[in-house]
């Protein structure tokens, strides 16, 4: 395995060139492909930050003691996915409402001396329907995963009045409607209503093996509908795809990662990064 510059072994911290102050990272186990680095690298090259951003897989049982660390070295924040995003609560001194909500931290940062736990995939997921000044009357969530959790919370702020979620394994979306106080909708029958906001949270579409399908029927879009899918890779799946022939208007997960990223950036740094910038970069990026 090639670790990236920057990591902890379990058995101690192998850090290069790092700032104390200026120290930022992802964790994740196995960490694989993330845009955290590129888009938080930037920032600090926009604001002319002192601050260097690393992707550091951490497995399962080094967390205890990498969480140590972040209080010792320190670190000045982290970015966290999946494994983590529950485990890690434990570590730290205070968990923001919104992250004790939903049951899951994805920023990490110091207030003061305080160690903070913030969950801002809530604010990735509802800043691009501002950013349309859309409330959706009804809204659908495919998948009970934790994208889910998140999506429902965002459409909960939101204030949407008719949410459901449903999912391949029944008995998640159950126990998710009853988390949330919405309606549960069998998988099988999720086409039979019509929506306002269908959100994909699955991995149908995604790069991969995934990659051509979509969990929706092209012929079942109506023009009035916003398809919102939080997989970026590809850019425009098929889902988004005969959406946005169908007319429909259309939200990509890379505007929910941007998000998500730049909510987290101004918790550490009190700066906002341009978002359309951000998103050109990235674009950029993806590109190669
Ligand atoms: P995340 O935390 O990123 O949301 P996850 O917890 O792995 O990811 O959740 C993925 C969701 O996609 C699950 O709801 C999963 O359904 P199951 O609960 O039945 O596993 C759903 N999913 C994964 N593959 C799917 C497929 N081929 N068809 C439909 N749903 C799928």
């Amino acid at each position: 395995m090639v670790r990236p510059e920057g990591w902890f072994s379990g058995t101690g911290w192998r850090a290069v060139g790092m700032t104390m102050n200026g120290s930022y990272g992802i964790i994740g186990w196995p960490l694989g492909h993330t845009m955290s680095p590129t888009l938080h690298s930037w920032g600090f090259e926009q604001f002319g930050m002192d601050a260097r951003y690393t992707a550091w897989p951490v497995a399962p049982d080094e967390l205890a003691p990498f969480m140590e660390r972040v209080r010792t070295q320190p670190v000045a924040g982290l970015s966290v996915t999946i494994p983590h995003k529950q485990t890690v609560m434990p570590f730290l001194d205070r968990i923001s409402d919104r992250a004790a909500r939903i049951g899951a931290v994805n920023t990490v940062y110091w207030d003061g001396d305080v160690l903070c736990g913030e969950n801002t995939d809530i604010t990735g997921f509802v800043a691009p329907l501002h950013a349309l000044s859309f409330v959706p009357a009804s809204a659908l969530v495919l998948g009970a995963g934790g994208a889910a959790r998140a999506a429902l919370a965002g459409l909960k702020e939101l204030g949407v009045t008719r949410l459901a979620v449903t999912n391949r394994t029944l008995a998640k979306a159950e126990a998710l409607a009853a988390a949330f106080a919405v309606d549960c909708v069998a998988w099988e029958s999720r086409m039979d209503s019509g929506w306002q906001l269908v959100c994909n949270t699955t991995p149908l579409g995604m790069s991969g093996a995934e990659e051509a399908r979509s969990p929706w029927d092209a012929q079942v879009f109506s023009s009035d509908m916003l398809a919102y899918d939080i997989v970026y890779n590809p850019l425009e799946t098929r889902f988004l795809r005969e959406a946005r022939e169908a007319g429909c208007r259309t939200v990509s997960g890379l505007d929910m990662f941007v998000q998500q990223g730049l909510a987290q950036f101004a918790l550490w740094t009190g700066q906002s990064m341009d978002a359309a910038g951000a998103k050109g970069h990235l674009l950029g990026a993806l590109k190669g």
